[in-house]
């Protein structure tokens, strides 16, 4: 007979067995992708610091289980973030992808997230277009149209009739060109021309020459978030402020996280956007806080994208008791709750953002350059999808 105490020692060792296979299962993962390393690093950055604060806020924990977030540097590569959303998938098993720093990214990773049934929350990338990549993708971040079109309301209403655009050659410089565009010939303006720079490397010099020469009221831009500091010096050192031009833009070239360094050339731009560090709501004061806290720079829209994106999917575990796939996406498709930037809607149907856009002046606050909003449009849906 087995002694009594070998039994209870062996139902000891058991339940230790099994506490540790549960273990393994109690912890969920989420795979981020994001740039860390070359042009777009500073998105990759921000995101990173902004999913730390969500970590330590929440205590890590969905659905009663422990989540572990993986983040993976695919150096703005799409070749590279497809391989490695690939073995986040299959090896790491998450039950849910995030982050995607540029558009050609999110679409070539689009496929991934459809054939293993994979929720893809995009809280970068902007171009229109992103969401109909795959039933699984929800938007987290912007679009283009959605702050583009409010801006070219802005200007048409305040002597503004002739403008030159100057987009990122490219997805959401496309779709930035194409809304400002056609909203502000529908208001009796004129386009003097559309001038584009290559997404890489751009050199501003020759096309800031251009709009010189053409001298319109107001040049309109889009530049994805880290181009914005090299293009305001150089708008500055070709005098085009001095020339009476009027900078418009959307909120990517007056990025928060490169603001502070702009200096008094940046002094009264206007810009569209869906967040500002100056939103002077009391959760995004906390946000900015906590963030600053562990921090040594302001979160931008980028950062605000991916405390979002995040909260998005520990709501959505929480349904799901931790559970991915189709119960996941469902559980995420129409969350309404309050971001740093406003009330914001994950629309059921299109699985896209809607959300508050604000027009926005680049002032001096307490010796620091903001975007302090001063209009805003409310619930505003991508008029991309309205077509
Ligand atoms: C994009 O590639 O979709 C993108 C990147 C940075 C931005 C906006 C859009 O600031």
């Amino acid at each position: 007979m087995i002694p009594r105490r070998h039994i209870l020692a062996a139902l000891a060792l058991g339940g230790v067995a099994a506490s540790g296979a549960q273990a393994q299962s109690d912890t969920i993962k989420i795979g981020v992708i994001v740039p860390m390393t070359g042009q777009q690093a500073s998105t990759g950055r921000q995101i990173d610091a902004a999913i730390k604060l969500w970590m330590a806020q929440s205590g890590g924990k969905a659905g009663g289980k422990k989540v572990e977030i993986l983040i993976k540097d695919d150096g703005g590569v799409a070749d590279t973030s497809r391989r490695l959303a690939q073995e986040l998938v299959v090896n790491d098993k998450v039950v849910a992808l995030a982050g995607f720093g540029l558009t050609p990214i999110a679409l070539a990773t689009a496929p991934i997230a459809t054939q293993s049934k994979t929720p893809m929350v995009v809280t970068a990338a902007a171009t229109s277009i992103i969401t109909e990549a795959s039933p699984y993708i929800l938007r987290t971040s912007f679009t283009l149209p959605q702050v583009s079109v409010g801006l070219a309301e802005w200007a048409a209403k305040n002597k503004i009739r002739k403008v030159v655009t100057l987009v990122a050659d490219y997805g959401p410089g496309n779709d930035a060109e194409k809304y400002f565009a056609e909203r502000f010939l529908l208001n009796g303006g004129t386009v003097a021309d559309k001038l584009r720079t290559p997404l890489r490397a751009p050199d501003f010099a020759p096309v800031l020459q251009k709009v010189r020469d053409l001298a319109p009221d107001a040049l309109f831009v889009f530049l994805p978030s880290g181009q914005g500091a090299q293009f305001m010096k150089q708008f500055g050192e070709r005098g085009l402020d001095k020339a009476g031009i009027r900078l418009l833009a959307t909120g990517d070239v007056t990025d928060d996280d490169q603001l502070a360094d702009m200096g008094d050339v940046a002094l009264g731009v206007v810009t569209s956007h869906h967040y500002s560090a100056a939103h002077p709501s009391p959760m995004n004061k906390k946000f900015v806080a906590d963030f600053q806290a562990m921090n040594k720079f302001r979160p931008n829209f980028m950062a605000v994208g991916a405390w979002d994106g995040m909260r998005l999917i520990f709501k959505g575990l929480d349904t799901t008791k931790g559970a991915g796939g189709d119960a996941l996406l469902a559980a995420m498709k129409g969350q309404i709750f309050e971001s740093p930037r406003g009330s914001i809607l994950i629309d059921a149907q299109s699985r896209d953002i809607v959300q508050d856009v604000y027009i926005r002046k680049v002032e001096r606050v307490n010796g620091q350059l903001y975007n302090v909003e001063f209009d805003v449009q409310k619930a505003v849906k991508d008029p991309g999808k309205l077509k």
